[in-house]
């Protein structure tokens, strides 16, 4: 039941009414509350603020439990695939078996990329992070569909359908032919008779001499990877893309940036993170041991990567599921006494049983095995961001959409407190 909240300010009295959503979510509308009082609210990092009204995903931080679109998300590992997913976050429902294969068909016809494009690979430098390549990649397919990438909103929305697809199509074709573009390799072209994870893992590695053909547990261990990225509620990235998309923005330049906000070792490349920390600790020698000691120094620099959230404060349930499939890809993949592994295990083991870690309710998260899931499949460090990328496309595209068919939407316009100078007069350059 809905209640109303009184705020008392100024000697005045201010009735601010509370929204409740479906899972019991509560938060107070201060919708009002600028235009009766003056005042704005102040919320640093917006932890405490609820920037939009959502349908599609669901998130206990405390209880551990995340839904896409009212399903948990351990069903969905465990039945779906990143394909029927994708449709699910995108379009609401889980597809029927008809509108399954028309989303399919959409996808494989949708991989290959325009041969004008391929040129554009060639004129980023060598070493160029494929998270830059990819967000430049994204913003520019938009300019090959001038008719899906309008700026209006309306028109926008009637090509959804053809929109997301040819995204979620194109981002795994343009990830790859990156990563080939970064080698100096010749670019491996999509096939029609390839489901999605195998298609991009064949345009990884195939040679025009040699085809790649993956172990099942390869391909099961990526489609879960996708899976469990392919949305997060309102994190980072997905606030990026909703930002971009309040502006009038097309799908094409708001998912490119989301790419962006992703890559940052905070976010997206705590994956990449992750593996670098490891492996610095193995060059220095130690066991996890003096690591774990100097990540309780609050020093940035020494955070133990993989740990923490901001919404999680029990075990992230990406993070159980995507360790239980780790191990059953090392063992197809004949890998055992991995040092990164053992002192990545070393690390949890520590900080589980650890105070710091415990009384800031700090957990692994999906990213702790993630980077070591695509260590063990082949998949190059910098890259890492990429596959989270690929694998948040339709959580970026359906929150999109939510913002563009949004009648009463409005652009995102935050407030700020200014701290900086008072008032004061221009200085002539030969006086200051
Ligand atoms: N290692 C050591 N201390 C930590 C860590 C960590 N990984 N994370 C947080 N803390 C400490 C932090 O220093 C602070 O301590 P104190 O209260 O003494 O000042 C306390 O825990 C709360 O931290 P916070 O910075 O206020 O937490 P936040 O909600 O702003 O940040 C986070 C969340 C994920 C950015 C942070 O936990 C972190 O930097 N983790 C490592 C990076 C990482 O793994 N990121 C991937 C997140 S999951 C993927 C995704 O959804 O994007």
């Amino acid at each position: 039941m809905s209640k109303d909240a009184v705020l008392k300010l100024d000697s005045k009295e201010l009735t601010l009414p509370t929204i409740v959503g479906t899972e019991g979510e509560r938060a107070v509308d201060v919708r009002n509350l600028r235009n009766q009082t003056g005042y704005i609210t102040y919320d640093d990092g917006f932890g405490n603020t609820g920037s939009c009204q959502s349908t599609i995903t669901y998130i206990d931080g405390d209880k551990g439990i995340l839904h896409y679109r009212g399903y948990p998300i351990e069903q969905l590992a465990e039945h779906s695939s990143f394909i029927e997913t994708a449709y699910l976050i995108t379009h609401g429902e889980l597809p029927t078996m008809d509108q399954r294969r028309a989303f399919s068909r959409l996808l494989t016809e949708n991989a290959p990329i325009h041969s004008n494009m391929e040129h554009m690979f060639e004129v980023f430098p060598a070493g160029a992070h494929p998270m830059a390549i990819l967000s430049a990649m994204l913003n520019s397919l938009g300019c090959y569909y001038p008719h899906l990438a309008t700026n209006d909103h309306k028109q926008d929305l009637e090509n959804y359908d053809e929109t997301a697809a040819i995204i979620i199509a194109k981002v795994r074709t343009i990830a790859a032919y990156s990563y080939r573009a970064s080698l100096g390799k010749p670019y491996i072209y999509p096939r029609r008779d390839l489901p999605y994870c195998e298609n991009f893992l064949h345009m990884m590695f195939s040679d025009p001499y040699e085809p790649y053909i993956p172990l099942p547990e390869v391909s099961q261990a990526l489609n879960l990877f996708l899976l469990l990225h392919a949305d997060h509620e309102q994190n980072c990235s997905t606030s990026t893309v909703r930002m971009v998309a309040s502006s009038g923005a097309n799908l094409f330049a708001s998912t490119a940036a989301g790419v962006c906000a992703l890559w940052g070792p905070l976010h997206g490349g705590a994956n990449q993170a992750v593996i670098e920390m490891l492996e610095s600790i193995h060059a220095e020698g130690d066991d996890g041991t003096k690591f774990i000691q100097a990540a309780k120094s609050g020093n940035a620099d020494k955070r133990l990567m993989g740990f923490g959230h901001r919404v999680y404060k029990n075990y992230d349930p990406r993070a159980k599921i995507i360790k239980q499939s780790f191990y059953s890809a090392l063992a197809s993949l004949h890998i055992k006494d991995d040092p990164l592994l053992n002192i990545a295990m070393k690390l949890e083991e520590a900080a589980l049983k650890d105070d710091y870690f415990l009384s800031r309710k700090l957990y692994p998260n999906v990213d702790f095995y993630s980077g070591l899931i695509m260590r063990a499949i082949g998949i190059p460090k910098d890259m890492f961001t990429v596959m989270f990328a690929i694998g948040r496309m339709p959580g970026w595209i359906a929150n999109w959409k939510e913002v563009a068919s949004n009648p009463k939407g409005r652009i995102y316009r935050p407030r700020q407190i200014y701290v900086g100078a008072g008032p004061r007069n221009y200085v002539p350059p030969n006086k200051r």
